[in-house]
């Protein structure tokens, strides 16, 4: 039988630096999309009104690393953790990244779509999830 790899989830939330430019959000998202993917990383990040909402999923010293990476980023600070969880589900569907935060932009389906990317999670924890989204999404 194949071992398992343990996989591990983080999600945070960050405030974006000053003087990010749009363009360096969508550099953010579209570069993150792609080396997550790449990786066997799964979850979302958001941007709304000058903040992120991060979760990465995938192999515990992955994860741990890269979140290392990001916490040492200068293009967001008050990094807040939500929380670090062993996860015993097989991983979902890739990475989403989107920017969400022009109003006039936002679909309310959205958020069923970003809820089916948290599966991966136990229950008590997409419920801690799907709160701080209702409060973060422009709804
Ligand atoms: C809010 C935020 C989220 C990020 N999320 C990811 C991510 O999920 N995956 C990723 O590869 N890089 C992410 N990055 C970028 C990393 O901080 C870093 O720039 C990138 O991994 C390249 O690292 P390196 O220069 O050490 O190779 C994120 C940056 C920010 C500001």
């Amino acid at each position: 039988m194949k071992p398992r790899i343990m996989r591990y989830a983080i999600v945070y939330v960050s405030t974006a630096s000053n003087n990010l430019k749009d363009e360096e959000i969508q550099n953010i998202l579209s570069s993150s999309n792609t080396w997550n993917n790449k990786n066997d990383i799964t979850g979302l990040l958001l941007f709304s009104e000058g903040n992120f909402f991060q979760i990465i999923e995938g192999e515990k010293k992955t994860i741990t690393e890269l979140f290392e990476t990001i916490q040492e980023d200068d293009r967001h600070h008050n990094i807040m953790q939500i929380f670090g969880k062993d996860i015993h589900k097989d991983a979902y569907d890739g990475y989403v990244s989107d920017c969400v935060s022009d109003q006039s932009d936002y679909e309310p389906e959205k958020f069923q779509h970003y809820l089916n990317h948290i599966k991966v999670l136990d229950k008590t924890a997409q419920k801690a999830v799907e709160n701080i989204l209702k409060v973060f999404l422009p709804i």
